[in-house]
C-alpha cells in the first residue's frame, strides 16, 4: 500500500473520509479518548481487515460508534441500566456492553460471535461529524499495532501504521488522552470490564450504587493482555530514586525528572498526557533504556492510568 493519506479537518476531509470507509476502506479518526482505527461495522472485509493492519493476534470483540443514541435499537437492546447510564454520559469516553439484536447486520467479526455488541457514542466533535457524514455504524479498536502504546495524536498514528491504512483525519491532539471505561450493562448489575477515561466514582455517583470489576471470564481483550502499550525498553513503577540513565517520569513534585505526567499531581492531565509520554520516553530511552514512573494515586483516573502503566510495566 502506498504512504496513508493524511486528511485535514474540514468539509472536504470529511466528505472523503467518509467515501473511504463506504468503499470499505480504512481511515484512523480522532476520538477525546484515543485515535480509532475506523472501517464498516456491517463489512466483513473492512473488519477483518482492521486486524490485519493492526496484526491482532486474535479476533477480539471491538468498539461500535454511533452518532445517536436513537441509533442504538438497531443493533441492541438499551437495558434500563444502560439508558441511566447513556443519560449521565453519553456522548463521552464510556463503553456500553449490551445485549446484540439477532438482526443487527453487524458483522459477526465485530462481535466474535457474542450475544453482546460494546457501543460507544463519542463526544468528539470531529468523531460525531464523520459519524454523521458516513450515516452508519463505526468499528474501531485504538489505531496502533497490536500490542504498543495507543495513539492520541494523528502522528502517532502514522509512526505505527503509515502504509497499512488507508488514510488519517488529522483532528490534533486528543482531549481524554486514555480509552474509554468499559461497563457490562446487559443486566442490572453494572460490572467494569476496563478502567478508562471516565472514572468509575463517577459512575457510581450517578447510578448510586458500588460498580464491581467483572470476574474476567471468557472475553480476553487486548487491552486486558498482561502485556501492553509496551515502549521498547524496560519501564519500572513506583520509582521515588530513580538509577542512573532512568528516563524519569515525574507525577507531582519530582525534581530533576527528565519528563512528567503532571507537575501539578493533576490526575486529568495525566491522563491526557500518559500516551504522550510514553511515546517520548520510549525515543529517549530506546529499546535498551529504561523508564522508571513516579507513583500515581490509586484514585479516580489514577486507577486507568496505573493499570496501563502495569501492562506496560508487564513481562513480555
Ligand atoms: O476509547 C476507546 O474505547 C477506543 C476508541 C477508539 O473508541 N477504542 C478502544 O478499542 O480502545 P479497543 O479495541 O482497544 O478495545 C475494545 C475493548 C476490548 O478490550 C474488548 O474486549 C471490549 O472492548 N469489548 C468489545 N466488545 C465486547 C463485548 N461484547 N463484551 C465484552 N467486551 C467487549
Ligand atoms: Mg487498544
Amino acid at each position: 500500500m502506498p504512504d496513508t493519506l493524511i486528511i485535514t479537518n474540514d468539509s472536504l476531509g470529511l466528505a472523503q473520509a467518509a467515501d473511504i470507509l463506504h468503499a470499505g476502506g480504512l481511515v484512523a479518526v480522532p476520538t477525546e479518548t484515543v485515535y480509532g482505527l475506523a472501517g464498516d461495522a456491517r463489512n466483513d472485509r473492512a473488519v477483518a481487515s482492521i486486524f490485519a493492519a493492526k496484526g491482532r493476534p486474535r479476533f477480539n470483540p471491538l468498539i461500535v460508534h454511533l452518532a445517536d443514541l436513537s441509533e442504538i435499537r438497531r443493533y441492541a437492546t438499551l437495558t434500563p441500566l444502560a439508558r441511566q447510564l447513556a443519560q449521565a454520559f453519553w456522548p463521552g469516553p464510556l463503553t456500553l456492553v449490551l445485549p446484540l439484536r439477532p438482526d443487527s447486520g453487524l458483522s459477526p467479526l465485530v462481535t466474535s460471535g457474542l450475544d453482546s455488541v460494546a457501543i460507544r457514542l463519542p463526544a468528539d466533535p470531529i468523531a460525531r461529524a464523520l459519524l454523521s457524514a458516513f450515516g452508519g455504524p463505526i468499528a474501531a479498536p485504538s489505531a496502533n499495532p497490536s500490542g504498543q502504546i495507543s495513539p492520541v495524536s494523528a502522528q502517532h498514528v502514522l509512526d505505527g501504521l503509515n502504509g497499512r491504512i488507508d488514510a488519517v483525519l488529522d483532528g490534533g491532539d486528543c482531549a481524554v488522552g486514555l480509552e474509554s471505561t468499559i461497563l457490562d450493562a446487559t443486566s442490572q448489575t453494572p460490572r467494569l470490564l476496563r478502567a478508562g477515561g471516565l472514572a468509575v466514582e463517577a459512575i457510581e455517583g450517578a447510578l448510586g450504587m458500588r460498580v464491581e470489576a467483572a470476574q474476567s471470564d471468557k472475553i480476553t481483550a487486548p487491552g486486558q493482555l498482561a502485556s501492553h502499550y509496551a515502549p521498547r525498553g524496560r519501564v519500572r513503577l513506583d520509582v521515588t530514586t530513580p538509577d542512573a540513565g532512568d528516563i524519569w517520569v515525574g507525577f507531582g513534585p519530582c525534581p530533576g525528572a527528565k519528563l512528567s505526567l503532571s507537575q501539578a499531581g493533576d490526575l486529568t492531565q495525566a491522563a491526557a498526557r500518559l500516551f504522550h509520554t510514553l511515546h517520548d520516553a520510549d525515543t529517549l530511552a530506546g529499546a535498551g533504556g529504561t523508564i522508571a514512573f513516579a507513583p500515581v494515586p490509586e484514585t479516580g483516573l489514577g486507577r486507568a492510568i496505573n493499570d496501563r502503566l502495569r501492562r506496560a510495566a508487564a513481562p513480555r
